[in-house]
Protein backbone atom coordinates (compact mmCIF):
# COMPACT_ATOMS: atom_id res chain seq x y z
CA UNK A 1 0.00 0.00 0.00
CA UNK A 2 0.73 3.63 -0.68
CA UNK A 3 -0.51 6.58 0.62
CA UNK A 4 0.63 9.70 -1.77
CA UNK A 5 1.41 12.87 -0.82
CA UNK A 6 -0.54 14.41 -3.33
CA UNK A 7 -3.36 12.50 -6.32
CA UNK A 8 -3.76 14.90 -8.63
CA UNK A 9 -7.82 15.26 -9.84
CA UNK A 10 -6.22 15.10 -13.61
CA UNK A 11 -9.62 14.55 -16.24
CA UNK A 12 -9.62 11.60 -18.62
CA UNK A 13 -8.12 12.98 -21.69
CA UNK A 14 -10.69 11.35 -23.89
CA UNK A 15 -12.88 14.36 -22.23
CA UNK A 16 -10.93 17.07 -23.05
CA UNK A 17 -8.85 15.76 -25.97
CA UNK A 18 -12.02 16.66 -28.67
CA UNK A 19 -11.57 20.10 -27.02
CA UNK A 20 -7.84 20.51 -27.70
CA UNK A 21 -8.12 19.53 -30.73
CA UNK A 22 -10.13 22.06 -31.80
CA UNK A 23 -7.91 24.46 -30.33
CA UNK A 24 -5.03 23.55 -32.45
CA UNK A 25 -7.37 22.75 -35.71
CA UNK A 26 -8.67 26.62 -35.44
CA UNK A 27 -5.14 27.45 -34.20
CA UNK A 28 -6.38 29.15 -31.16
CA UNK A 29 -4.66 28.81 -27.94
CA UNK A 30 -4.26 31.70 -26.22
CA UNK A 31 -5.16 35.28 -25.71
CA UNK A 32 -9.22 35.27 -24.29
CA UNK A 33 -9.63 32.31 -26.34
CA UNK A 34 -13.31 30.86 -26.12
CA UNK A 35 -12.74 28.12 -23.60
CA UNK A 36 -11.20 30.90 -21.20
CA UNK A 37 -14.55 33.09 -21.45
CA UNK A 38 -16.19 29.89 -20.81
CA UNK A 39 -14.28 28.66 -17.80
CA UNK A 40 -14.98 32.19 -16.54
CA UNK A 41 -18.45 32.42 -16.78
CA UNK A 42 -18.69 29.04 -15.29
CA UNK A 43 -16.97 30.08 -12.29
CA UNK A 44 -19.09 33.34 -11.71
CA UNK A 45 -21.93 30.87 -11.60
CA UNK A 46 -20.15 28.37 -9.53
CA UNK A 47 -19.50 31.65 -7.06
CA UNK A 48 -23.12 33.01 -7.66
CA UNK A 49 -20.59 35.88 -7.72
CA UNK A 50 -21.85 40.09 -8.57
CA UNK A 51 -18.68 40.43 -11.16
CA UNK A 52 -17.11 37.52 -13.22
CA UNK A 53 -13.93 36.17 -11.27
CA UNK A 54 -10.45 37.29 -13.57
CA UNK A 55 -8.81 34.44 -14.55
CA UNK A 56 -5.06 33.97 -15.01
CA UNK A 57 -1.99 31.88 -15.41
CA UNK A 58 -1.54 30.89 -11.30
CA UNK A 59 -2.85 31.77 -8.06
CA UNK A 60 0.61 34.28 -7.29
CA UNK A 61 -0.15 36.49 -9.94
CA UNK A 62 -3.49 36.87 -9.20
CA UNK A 63 -2.58 37.83 -5.79
CA UNK A 64 -0.11 39.90 -7.40
CA UNK A 65 -2.37 41.67 -9.60
CA UNK A 66 -5.20 42.10 -7.11
CA UNK A 67 -3.08 43.94 -4.54
CA UNK A 68 -1.67 45.70 -7.63
CA UNK A 69 -5.21 47.07 -8.34
CA UNK A 70 -5.86 48.01 -5.36
CA UNK A 71 -2.91 50.16 -3.89
CA UNK A 72 -2.94 51.82 -8.25
CA UNK A 73 -7.07 52.17 -7.51
CA UNK A 74 -6.44 54.04 -4.19
CA UNK A 75 -3.42 55.59 -4.94
CA UNK A 76 -1.25 54.48 -2.16
CA UNK A 77 2.26 55.24 -2.70
CA UNK A 78 4.63 53.48 -0.25
CA UNK A 79 2.98 51.27 2.54
CA UNK A 80 2.94 48.29 4.50
CA UNK A 81 0.77 44.70 5.13
CA UNK A 82 -0.45 42.97 7.71
CA UNK A 83 0.37 39.26 6.87
CA UNK A 84 0.20 36.33 9.07
CA UNK A 85 4.02 34.30 8.63
CA UNK A 86 2.20 31.12 8.66
CA UNK A 87 1.23 30.99 4.90
CA UNK A 88 2.65 30.23 1.32
CA UNK A 89 5.59 31.93 0.47
CA UNK A 90 3.73 33.20 -2.87
CA UNK A 91 1.19 35.12 -0.52
CA UNK A 92 4.15 37.54 0.77
CA UNK A 93 6.01 37.45 -2.23
CA UNK A 94 3.05 38.69 -3.87
CA UNK A 95 3.31 42.05 -1.43
CA UNK A 96 6.74 42.10 -1.69
CA UNK A 97 7.12 41.89 -5.33
CA UNK A 98 4.32 45.27 -5.21
CA UNK A 99 6.80 47.33 -3.39
CA UNK A 100 4.66 46.26 -0.46
CA UNK A 101 6.68 45.40 3.34
CA UNK A 102 5.14 42.50 5.14
CA UNK A 103 4.50 43.15 8.85
CA UNK A 104 4.00 39.57 9.91
CA UNK A 105 0.88 38.93 12.83
CA UNK A 106 0.72 35.93 14.57
CA UNK A 107 -1.83 33.41 14.15
CA UNK A 108 -4.07 31.37 16.40
CA UNK A 109 -5.08 27.92 16.93
CA UNK A 110 -7.43 27.71 13.88
CA UNK A 111 -3.40 28.58 12.18
CA UNK A 112 -5.29 31.37 10.69
CA UNK A 113 -4.45 35.67 11.43
CA UNK A 114 -4.84 36.48 15.31
CA UNK A 115 -6.69 39.92 14.93
CA UNK A 116 -6.24 40.25 18.81
CA UNK A 117 -2.45 40.88 18.23
CA UNK A 118 -2.31 43.31 15.47
CA UNK A 119 -0.58 46.37 16.07
CA UNK A 120 -1.42 49.28 13.26
CA UNK A 121 0.76 52.03 12.35
CA UNK A 122 0.28 54.49 10.16
CA UNK A 123 1.85 53.23 7.05
CA UNK A 124 0.17 49.70 7.04
CA UNK A 125 -3.12 50.22 4.38
CA UNK A 126 -3.86 46.61 3.64
CA UNK A 127 -4.33 43.01 5.41
CA UNK A 128 -3.70 39.68 4.02
CA UNK A 129 -5.69 37.02 4.90
CA UNK A 130 -4.72 33.69 4.11
CA UNK A 131 -7.21 30.39 4.20
CA UNK A 132 -4.27 27.51 5.20
CA UNK A 133 -4.87 24.10 4.51
CA UNK A 134 -8.88 26.06 3.18
CA UNK A 135 -9.23 27.00 6.75
CA UNK A 136 -11.67 30.27 5.74
CA UNK A 137 -10.31 32.74 8.56
CA UNK A 138 -12.86 35.16 10.18
CA UNK A 139 -13.77 37.39 7.56
CA UNK A 140 -16.53 39.14 9.14
CA UNK A 141 -14.10 40.28 12.12
CA UNK A 142 -11.46 40.96 9.82
CA UNK A 143 -13.53 43.02 7.38
CA UNK A 144 -15.00 45.17 10.72
CA UNK A 145 -11.04 45.45 11.83
CA UNK A 146 -10.18 46.63 8.41
CA UNK A 147 -13.13 49.15 8.34
CA UNK A 148 -12.22 50.59 11.61
CA UNK A 149 -8.53 50.78 10.50
CA UNK A 150 -9.32 52.00 7.03
CA UNK A 151 -7.39 48.80 5.48
CA UNK A 152 -7.89 46.99 2.14
CA UNK A 153 -8.47 43.73 3.03
CA UNK A 154 -7.45 40.88 0.40
CA UNK A 155 -8.02 37.08 1.01
CA UNK A 156 -5.66 34.50 -0.45
CA UNK A 157 -8.22 31.82 -0.73
CA UNK A 158 -5.50 30.03 -2.95
CA UNK A 159 -5.68 26.56 -1.43
CA UNK A 160 -9.59 27.04 -0.41
CA UNK A 161 -11.32 26.53 -3.68
CA UNK A 162 -15.06 24.35 -2.01
CA UNK A 163 -14.40 25.85 1.15
CA UNK A 164 -17.60 28.05 2.37
CA UNK A 165 -18.38 29.74 5.47
CA UNK A 166 -21.96 29.78 6.26
CA UNK A 167 -22.97 28.14 3.08
CA UNK A 168 -21.34 30.56 0.89
CA UNK A 169 -17.51 31.83 -0.26
CA UNK A 170 -15.74 34.90 0.81
CA UNK A 171 -16.81 36.78 -1.79
CA UNK A 172 -20.43 36.47 -1.35
CA UNK A 173 -19.92 38.98 1.82
CA UNK A 174 -17.82 41.27 -0.41
CA UNK A 175 -14.39 39.69 0.16
CA UNK A 176 -11.96 39.92 -2.60
CA UNK A 177 -10.24 36.78 -2.99
CA UNK A 178 -7.83 34.90 -5.23
CA UNK A 179 -7.46 31.19 -5.69
CA UNK A 180 -5.01 28.75 -7.16
CA UNK A 181 -5.75 26.39 -9.64
CA UNK A 182 -2.34 24.74 -9.56
CA UNK A 183 -2.15 20.55 -10.25
CA UNK A 184 -2.11 20.47 -6.68
CA UNK A 185 -4.78 21.78 -5.55
CA UNK A 186 -8.13 20.31 -5.23
CA UNK A 187 -9.42 21.93 -8.16
CA UNK A 188 -6.99 22.36 -10.69
CA UNK A 189 -6.58 23.56 -14.48
CA UNK A 190 -2.80 22.56 -14.89
CA UNK A 191 -1.32 25.73 -13.46
CA UNK A 192 -4.14 28.82 -12.91
CA UNK A 193 -6.11 31.28 -10.89
CA UNK A 194 -8.66 33.74 -10.45
CA UNK A 195 -8.98 36.88 -8.62
CA UNK A 196 -12.76 38.12 -7.47
CA UNK A 197 -13.48 41.27 -6.40
CA UNK A 198 -17.23 43.03 -5.82
CA UNK A 199 -15.51 46.27 -7.60
CA UNK A 200 -16.10 47.24 -11.38
CA UNK A 201 -12.79 48.68 -11.28
CA UNK A 202 -10.69 46.38 -9.39
CA UNK A 203 -11.85 43.97 -12.09
CA UNK A 204 -11.42 46.16 -15.21
CA UNK A 205 -7.91 46.61 -14.01
CA UNK A 206 -7.76 42.81 -13.49
CA UNK A 207 -8.56 42.20 -16.92
CA UNK A 208 -5.90 44.54 -18.19
CA UNK A 209 -2.94 43.67 -15.58
CA UNK A 210 -2.97 40.02 -16.59
CA UNK A 211 -2.35 41.32 -20.15
CA UNK A 212 0.77 43.61 -20.18
CA UNK A 213 -1.67 46.18 -18.43
CA UNK A 214 -3.82 46.09 -22.19
CA UNK A 215 -7.78 46.13 -21.62
CA UNK A 216 -8.94 45.32 -25.33
CA UNK A 217 -7.12 43.40 -27.58
CA UNK A 218 -4.53 44.79 -30.08
CA UNK A 219 -5.32 48.44 -28.21
CA UNK A 220 -2.03 48.93 -27.14
CA UNK A 221 -2.94 51.50 -24.71
CA UNK A 222 -2.07 50.90 -21.46
CA UNK A 223 -3.94 51.05 -17.83
CA UNK A 224 -1.25 49.57 -15.46
CA UNK A 225 1.75 48.05 -15.51
CA UNK A 226 0.62 44.88 -15.80
CA UNK A 227 2.10 41.41 -16.20
CA UNK A 228 1.61 39.10 -18.71
CA UNK A 229 -0.61 36.12 -16.69
CA UNK A 230 -3.05 34.88 -19.08
CA UNK A 231 -4.22 31.75 -19.04
CA UNK A 232 -3.80 29.55 -21.71
CA UNK A 233 -7.01 27.18 -23.61
CA UNK A 234 -5.33 24.01 -22.54
CA UNK A 235 -5.34 24.96 -19.22
CA UNK A 236 -9.44 26.42 -19.48
CA UNK A 237 -10.33 23.20 -21.19
CA UNK A 238 -8.91 20.88 -17.86
CA UNK A 239 -10.26 23.40 -15.58
CA UNK A 240 -13.32 23.63 -17.46
CA UNK A 241 -13.61 19.56 -17.08
CA UNK A 242 -13.00 19.46 -13.35
CA UNK A 243 -15.24 21.83 -12.48
CA UNK A 244 -17.93 19.96 -13.92
CA UNK A 245 -17.16 16.98 -11.55
CA UNK A 246 -16.90 19.38 -8.34
CA UNK A 247 -20.02 18.37 -6.75
CA UNK A 248 -18.80 14.85 -6.76
CA UNK A 249 -15.77 15.81 -5.79
CA UNK A 250 -16.74 17.90 -2.73
CA UNK A 251 -19.30 14.80 -1.64
CA UNK A 252 -16.62 12.66 -1.35
CA UNK A 253 -14.38 14.67 0.31
CA UNK A 254 -16.89 15.35 2.78
CA UNK A 255 -17.06 11.59 4.10
CA UNK A 256 -13.30 11.48 3.83
CA UNK A 257 -13.00 14.43 5.93
CA UNK A 258 -15.41 13.29 8.83
CA UNK A 259 -13.68 9.68 8.87
CA UNK A 260 -10.30 11.82 9.45
CA UNK A 261 -11.78 14.22 11.78
CA UNK A 262 -12.75 11.54 14.06
CA UNK A 263 -9.70 9.20 14.08
CA UNK A 264 -7.55 12.63 14.63
CA UNK A 265 -9.86 14.57 17.66
CA UNK A 266 -9.36 10.71 19.48
CA UNK A 267 -5.48 11.45 19.62
CA UNK A 268 -6.49 14.82 20.50
CA UNK A 269 -8.14 13.99 23.38
CA UNK A 270 -5.77 11.35 24.45
CA UNK A 271 -3.25 14.57 24.01
CA UNK A 272 -0.78 12.75 21.58
CA UNK A 273 -1.71 15.68 18.84
CA UNK A 274 -3.68 19.25 18.39
CA UNK A 275 -5.88 19.50 15.32
CA UNK A 276 -6.34 22.84 13.49
CA UNK A 277 -9.55 24.47 14.92
CA UNK A 278 -12.17 25.05 12.59
CA UNK A 279 -15.50 27.22 13.02
CA UNK A 280 -18.50 25.53 12.90
CA UNK A 281 -19.69 27.67 10.61
CA UNK A 282 -17.07 26.84 7.91
CA UNK A 283 -16.56 23.87 5.75
CA UNK A 284 -12.91 23.49 5.52
CA UNK A 285 -12.00 21.86 2.45
CA UNK A 286 -8.65 20.46 4.05
CA UNK A 287 -6.05 21.21 1.39
CA UNK A 288 -3.92 18.37 3.71
CA UNK A 289 -5.03 17.47 7.19
CA UNK A 290 -2.66 19.32 9.46
CA UNK A 291 -1.41 17.66 12.93
CA UNK A 292 0.65 19.40 15.53
CA UNK A 293 3.01 17.22 17.20
CA UNK A 294 4.14 17.85 21.42
CA UNK A 295 7.13 18.04 20.39
CA UNK A 296 9.63 19.04 17.22
CA UNK A 297 9.81 15.68 16.51
CA UNK A 298 8.58 16.38 12.97
CA UNK A 299 11.81 14.67 11.42
CA UNK A 300 10.88 11.16 13.09
CA UNK A 301 7.33 11.01 11.86
CA UNK A 302 7.59 11.46 7.92
CA UNK A 303 10.93 9.24 7.96
CA UNK A 304 8.43 6.73 9.96
CA UNK A 305 5.40 7.44 7.73
CA UNK A 306 7.61 7.45 4.74
CA UNK A 307 9.31 3.82 5.71
CA UNK A 308 5.63 2.68 5.19
CA UNK A 309 5.15 4.60 2.20
CA UNK A 310 3.24 7.15 3.38
CA UNK A 311 4.56 10.70 2.66
CA UNK A 312 3.42 13.45 4.61
CA UNK A 313 4.99 16.36 3.96
CA UNK A 314 6.29 20.14 6.46
CA UNK A 315 3.54 22.47 5.04
CA UNK A 316 3.82 25.28 5.61
CA UNK A 317 6.78 26.55 6.89
CA UNK A 318 6.39 29.71 8.58
CA UNK A 319 7.49 32.61 5.64
CA UNK A 320 9.77 34.02 8.38
CA UNK A 321 12.29 31.25 8.38
CA UNK A 322 13.46 31.31 4.64
CA UNK A 323 16.34 32.56 3.42
CA UNK A 324 15.15 35.47 2.01
CA UNK A 325 12.85 36.35 4.78
CA UNK A 326 15.03 36.08 7.77
CA UNK A 327 17.22 38.40 7.30
CA UNK A 328 14.79 40.61 7.15
CA UNK A 329 12.89 39.91 10.37
CA UNK A 330 14.38 41.81 13.50
CA UNK A 331 14.29 39.35 16.89
CA UNK A 332 12.07 41.80 18.39
CA UNK A 333 9.19 41.16 15.42
CA UNK A 334 9.68 37.72 16.54
CA UNK A 335 7.60 38.67 20.13
CA UNK A 336 4.46 39.65 17.61
CA UNK A 337 4.32 35.95 16.49
CA UNK A 338 4.29 33.73 19.43
CA UNK A 339 1.95 31.17 18.41
CA UNK A 340 3.63 30.84 15.02
CA UNK A 341 7.25 30.19 16.58
CA UNK A 342 5.83 27.57 18.82
CA UNK A 343 4.09 25.59 16.14
CA UNK A 344 6.92 26.13 12.98
CA UNK A 345 8.77 23.25 14.00
CA UNK A 346 5.63 20.97 15.11
CA UNK A 347 3.52 20.86 12.21
CA UNK A 348 2.99 18.16 9.38
CA UNK A 349 1.11 18.31 7.01
CA UNK A 350 -1.09 14.84 6.13
CA UNK A 351 -2.13 13.65 2.61
CA UNK A 352 -5.86 13.51 2.39
CA UNK A 353 -7.38 12.34 -0.92
CA UNK A 354 -10.90 12.92 -2.33
CA UNK A 355 -10.91 8.97 -3.27
CA UNK A 356 -9.22 7.99 -0.63
CA UNK A 357 -10.81 4.03 -0.68
CA UNK A 358 -11.30 2.45 3.44
CA UNK A 359 -8.43 -0.04 3.15
CA UNK A 360 -5.90 3.25 2.08
CA UNK A 361 -7.51 5.21 5.29
CA UNK A 362 -7.40 2.59 7.64
CA UNK A 363 -4.12 1.78 6.83
CA UNK A 364 -3.04 4.80 7.25
CA UNK A 365 -4.75 5.34 10.65
CA UNK A 366 -3.27 2.09 11.51
CA UNK A 367 0.20 3.62 11.48
CA UNK A 368 -0.34 7.06 12.76
CA UNK A 369 -1.69 4.63 15.71
CA UNK A 370 1.64 2.92 15.15
CA UNK A 371 3.68 6.10 15.93
CA UNK A 372 1.97 7.59 18.67
CA UNK A 373 2.25 4.23 20.55
C1 LIG B 1 -1.68 30.39 0.44
C2 LIG B 1 -1.16 30.30 -0.97
N1 LIG B 1 -0.99 31.44 -1.69
C3 LIG B 1 -0.54 31.41 -2.95
C4 LIG B 1 -0.26 30.22 -3.59
C5 LIG B 1 0.27 30.27 -4.99
O1 LIG B 1 -0.58 29.65 -5.93
P1 LIG B 1 0.05 29.14 -7.31
O2 LIG B 1 0.86 27.94 -7.02
O3 LIG B 1 -1.16 28.80 -8.16
O4 LIG B 1 0.83 30.27 -7.89
C6 LIG B 1 -0.41 29.03 -2.90
C7 LIG B 1 -0.08 27.75 -3.55
O5 LIG B 1 0.02 26.70 -2.95
C8 LIG B 1 -0.88 29.04 -1.55
O6 LIG B 1 -1.05 27.93 -0.83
Amino acid sequence: MIIKTIVPQIPKFKYVSQKMKDCFDRQYLTNDGQNLLKFERMLQKYFNSKLKPVVFCNGELSLYSLIQAWKFNSNIKNCKAIVPSFTFSGTVNALVQNDIEPIFCDINNSLTLDLKKIKITKDVKFIIGASVYGNIPEINKIKKFAKKNRLIFILDNAPGFCSKINNKFPINFGVDEIYSFHATKIFNSIEGGCAITTNNNIRKLLVAARNFGQLKKGANDVLIPGLNSKMNELSAIVGIQNLKGIKNLVSNRKKVISKYLKFFKELENESKISCMKVNKNVFCSYFFFPIILKSDSVAKFLKYMASKRIYCRRYYTSVHTTTYYKQKIEAQDLKRIPFTEKIKNKIVALPIHSEMTNDQINYFFKNIRNFFK
